[in-house]
């Protein structure tokens, strides 16, 4: 079983203009998507499961667009601290949290506290929020610049733990597998540098469409494949 799946949560505007629907409509059923796959990955014991839910360029889309996945991160967030003992899926947030709105900042507060009372291996289920991998790296060399100006860090100490210790992923094992839904063949800024050794696996099933079946044959493909991580085996 992978440790780690990640997911880009693609589609959602081209499975709402299907059916004539505002592309809100279909990030509402990738939302319920999300629950879906989120509760199952940890019923049969995937430990950490990542999504893609708002990347830096994302607020580039109209105001409608933007205001309805605010308001659907209001929604799972405050689901999320609700329920989140009780159903033993430990909800965080990565990403700048810094542009969203005060109110969603403090559900965020809130659910990581909740979060942090489930312990160490508690399922995880992260929403990456206003994330992009490249912003990413960007932000984890000036912190580790800031060390050296200080002269806390020495320049020849600074090892790729040093680096990955910075990133918002730090308490995260690196993805084993990365679903892109929706026939898009490219990494789109997601977990550049965390995806190293991951496995992509691509599908034209739109994300609102996906089910646990689809989950399953993404896991079943996942097993098939030779991992070697730069070795022989
Ligand atoms: C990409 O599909 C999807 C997004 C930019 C947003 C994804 C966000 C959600 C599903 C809501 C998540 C909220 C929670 C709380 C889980 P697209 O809009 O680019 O689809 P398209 O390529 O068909 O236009």
């Amino acid at each position: 079983m992978p440790r780690h799946i990640a997911v880009t949560m693609d589609g959602n505007g081209r499975w709402a203009k299907k059916r004539g629907l505002p592309r809100s409509a279909g990030h509402a059923v990738g939302a319920e998507t999300f629950r879906t796959i989120a509760t199952y990955c940890k019923d049969i014991g995937v430990q950490y499961f990542t999504v893609y839910a708002l990347s830096t360029e994302n607020w580039k889309r109209p105001k409608e667009e933007v205001d309805a996945l605010m308001e659907l991160f209001r929604k799972y967030l405050r689901e999320a601290a609700e329920t989140m003992a009780e159903r033993g899926v430990a909800v965080r947030v990565l990403g700048n949290c810094t542009p969203l709105p005060d109110d969603i900042k403090a559900l965020i507060g809130e659910t990581e506290r909740i979060a942090d009372t489930l312990g160490e291996g508690a399922a995880t289920a992260s929403l990456c929020i206003n994330y992009g991998g490249r912003n990413e790296i960007t932000n984890a060399a000036r912190r580790v610049a800031e060390r050296v100006r200080a002269g806390t860090l020495d320049p020849k100490d600074i090892t790729e733990e040093t680096i990955g210790a910075e990133l918002y992923t730090a308490h995260l094992p690196d993805p084993d597998l990365i679903i892109r839904p929706s026939g898009e063949i490219r990494l789109s800024n997601f977990l550049l540098w965390q995806s190293a050794y991951a496995e992509y696996y691509f599908t034209p099933i739109l994300w609102p469409d996906f089910t646990t079946r689809d989950l399953d044959d993404a896991i079943d493909d996942f097993n098939r494949r030779s991992r070697r991580f730069g070795g022989v085996k």
